[in-house]
């Protein structure tokens, strides 16, 4: 956690310009999760749906399966509990490069991927979507296969533009 400053620029614009999930999007997230991922998915602001939509179609491109799809979808879900702006977040991921302390809602940020593994283990997720939300900014735990690691962390990567189809 968090990234190289390159990986954190790219994010940085990613929240700044993403559009929110057309209504195919939506329809094609509701088909992949259940409705209590669905619901944690949804709730998060924009940015971090487009981020997570992105991730999966990448898994996909990738052949990953259902799992690994999900587990991409909902990686992030921790995030939306710090209620930051792209400055916030800017900032945290800025003090954490630094290893500045953090308190609050930035403490939260920075902790995020262990918010979303209790809270989509506490849904039933798959031991897969709980390990790489857990460990998404560490190191691969034993639990996940090294493709399996390096498919998902091909799919955090922030996408080359953010520009939503049109709703037709
Ligand atoms: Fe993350
Ligand atoms: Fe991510």
């Amino acid at each position: 956690m968090p990234g190289s400053l390159g990986h954190l620029t790219r994010r940085f614009f990613d929240v700044l310009f993403s559009a929110p999930l057309n209504s195919a999007e939506r329809m094609a997230v509701e088909g992949w999760l259940d409705s209590g991922q669905a619901w944690v998915f949804f709730s998060q602001p924009d940015p971090d749906q487009r981020h997570g939509f992105h991730a999966a179609l990448v898994v996909i491109a990738g052949g990953g399966d259902l799992d690994v799809i999900r587990a991409a979808l909902l990686h992030d879900v921790g995030k939306r509990h710090a209620r930051l702006g792209v400055l916030g977040r800017t900032y945290a991921s800025l003090a954490m490069r630094l290893g500045l302390p953090l308190t609050g809602r930035w403490q939260l940020y920075r902790d995020h991927g262990e918010t979303a593994a209790r809270e989509l283990d506490s849904l039933g997720c798959e031991d897969l979507i709980v390990d790489f939300a857990r460990h998404h900014h560490g190191e691969r735990p034993p639990r996940i296969s090294t493709s399996t690691w390096d498919l998902l962390q091909l799919a955090d990567q922030p996408p080359k533009t953010s520009a939503a189809p049109k709703d037709e």
